[in-house]
């Protein structure tokens, strides 16, 4: 016997139910990968150029100065998987000294940046095998297998690690090196603990830029989520926690309001936030330790004079006789 009960239409969509289920929580939360839609994409890539957010440049600078050394470690015929690659800024300075790559496979979230990105890589290295996955790498997402009898390393950059938090850092920082494999490798850009003048101006840039990025979430959502936020009534705030090594991103509601999604209301009070994104910051100590408990051995750290940012290299720390399982993998298994 079936019963006739009506379904409402929801939209089976994991915006949608990834929205409400942030903003059902105390403090209200909407999960930064949502920010990566066309405009946002495009925005993030006008705030890496904003004379305040200085990772951007700072990696880019470290990993110019140490290409060589870069190169070396990461070897040849290895394939390269790069978790999120944006518009591909970081990427080309990489696939330029590296010559001898079994491939390259770029992992991103939004569709348009990665086919603009994978269309631009593929005319400027034609002899290049690029394997896209247009995936969300938080998610169970499987490297495609080419044959490749190589290493696989990893390429994380932009400090994107201190999206997670701290525990969950290191859990994905496990899974990356389950998927890497025997010998695998992991290149990843940490940003570093600061002045929180230097953090908070990062975050707060005077063009606007960052608040633009901020707010895209709420007309996102409009859009594909059919709510009813009102853009003027929200503001940009970013704070830097100190004893959280943490910024934290905010949209603050400047009246006692409700905002309508087609299932389900939200109030919001006049001063509350919702929190957008966290964007951990590391000491050295710290990272080294994080990355340690994940199964990975430091095999080189850069960083700038004035320490802003740092990059590693990681390599597989693998099974020995007398190998003890990090603490996080004895929890796990
Ligand atoms: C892409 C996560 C590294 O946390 O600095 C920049 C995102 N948010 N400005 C960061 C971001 C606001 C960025 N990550």
């Amino acid at each position: 016997m079936t019963l006739d009960v009506p379904t409402i239409p929801v939209p089976q969509r994991p915006i949608y139910d990834d929205a409400l289920t942030g903003l059902r929580r105390s403090p209200k939360t909407i999960p930064p990968k949502y920010f990566y839609d066309d405009r946002g994409s495009r925005l993030f890539s006008q705030i890496c150029e904003v004379p305040e957010y200085y990772p951007t440049r700072t990696e880019a600078l470290l990993t110019r100065e140490n290409i060589s050394d870069i190169a070396a470690l990461i070897g040849s015929h290895c394939q390269l998987v790069e978790l999120g690659t944006g518009d591909g800024f970081k990427t080309r300075l990489l696939l330029q000294h590296l010559h001898d790559l079994a491939a390259y496979i770029p992992v991103e979230i939004s569709r348009t940046q990665l086919d603009r990105c994978v269309g631009e890589l593929s005319a400027e290295f034609p002899d290049l095998e690029i394997l896209p996955l247009c995936t969300d790498y938080t998610g169970d997402f499987q490297v495609p297998k080419n044959g490749c009898e190589g290493r696989t390393t990893f390429y994380f950059p932009g400090s994107t690690i201190g999206n997670f938090h701290p525990s969950e850092a290191g859990d994905f920082l496990y899974k990356i090196a389950q998927k890497a494999g025997p010998r695998g490798g992991l290149l990843v850009g940490v940003d570093l603990v600061k002045d929180r003048t230097i953090l908070e101006a990062a975050y707060n840039d005077c063009a606007g830029v960052t608040a633009e990025f901020n707010l895209n979430l709420l007309r996102r959502l409009n859009r594909e989520c059919g709510a009813n936020f009102d853009l003027n009534t929200f503001r940009h705030r970013a704070v830097y926690q100190s004893e959280k090594h943490r910024i934290e991103m905010q949209l603050v509601s400047t009246c006692d309001q409700r905002v309508d999604f087609p299932t389900e209301s939200f109030h919001f009070r006049k001063g509350e936030a919702i929190v957008t994104e966290h964007s951990y910051k590391f000491t050295i100590d710290r990272f080294a330790t994080l990355a340690e408990e994940a199964s990975w051995r430091t095999r080189a750290i850069w960083t700038d004079d004035r320490q802003l940012f740092s990059v590693w290299y990681l390599e597989r720390r693998e099974k020995t006789k007398n190998y003890l399982e990090p603490q996080r993998a004895r929890r796990k298994h």
